[in-house]
């Protein structure tokens, strides 16, 4: 789950990396947008550009109603085809843009949109940035309910320790598991490896489906352009 002690300047850094992406909302059809209190701060801002773009899709019931409630049209992927860009904040990621995601439950329907869009940007504060993901926070794992034992018990095998994120289902109707100590060296093969558990839904790494770009926030309220090494 995300960590609590947050340091103070690092909510007006989510909404410095989150206002600098809309300047980015350029020749865009359909906008995919993410889920998490960073793109809240993304939510706010589209209301005053609304006519760069027709439409967005959601990763969440929670982001649908937000950008319902700002008089953007909301639309089903099904409906849109490929979407053009993706925004999104994330839990953590690394020097190679790999990303741990899902801390607020939405991680399915955001690594889809994440896959269905031609481009993919992040926007977060440096408290997200780590060397490796394995020195980072927990990995989610949205598992069907009636499977949830049998996962769990796949990834204690695999030396890890999952935990059931109480009291909680996602917007598909499943439940997650909060996976500590996984052994992070290869992250697009641990992808990979847990995804093809039976039972599970998806998994929060996203180490195949890189972002082109993060929009990082520092505690000095600058924006680093940065790139994948
Ligand atoms: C939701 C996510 C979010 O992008 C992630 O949790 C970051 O959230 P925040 O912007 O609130 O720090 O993956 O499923």
């Amino acid at each position: 789950m995300p960590p609590t002690n947050t340091p103070p300047w690092v909510e007006k850094a989510k909404r410095l990396a989150a206002e600098t992406a809309l300047s980015l909302v350029q020749n865009v059809r359909y906008l995919g947008v993410g889920t998490g209190s960073t793109t809240r701060y993304f939510i706010d801002g589209l209301g005053g550009i609304q006519d760069r773009f027709d439409g967005a899709v959601a990763s969440s019931e929670q982001t649908a109603a937000l950008l319902r409630q700002a008089g953007i049209p909301v639309l089903d992927l099904n409906e849109t085809g490929d979407i053009d860009l993706y925004v999104d904040g994330t839990d953590a990621f690394d020097p190679h843009f790999r990303l741990i995601k899902g801390h607020g439950g939405a991680l399915t329907r955001e690594k889809i949109l994440a896959t269905a869009s031609r481009r993919f940007i992040v926007i977060a504060d440096e408290t997200k940035r780590f060397d490796r993901l394995g020195d980072s926070v927990s990995v989610p794992v949205e598992v069907i309910p009636s499977a949830r034992s049998y996962v769990a018990r796949q990834i204690v095998r695999m030396g890890a320790t999952p935990s059931l994120r109480e009291r909680y289902l996602t917007d598909n109707g499943n439940q997650i598991l909060d996976v500590l100590s996984l052994t992070l060296t290869d992250p697009p093969q641990l992808e990979r490896e847990l995804k093809c558990i039976p039972g599970v839904v998806e998994v929060g790494i996203f180490a195949r489906r890189l972002p082109e770009l993060i929009l990082m926030a520092t505690s000095q309220f600058t924006v680093e352009r940065l790139k994948p090494t």
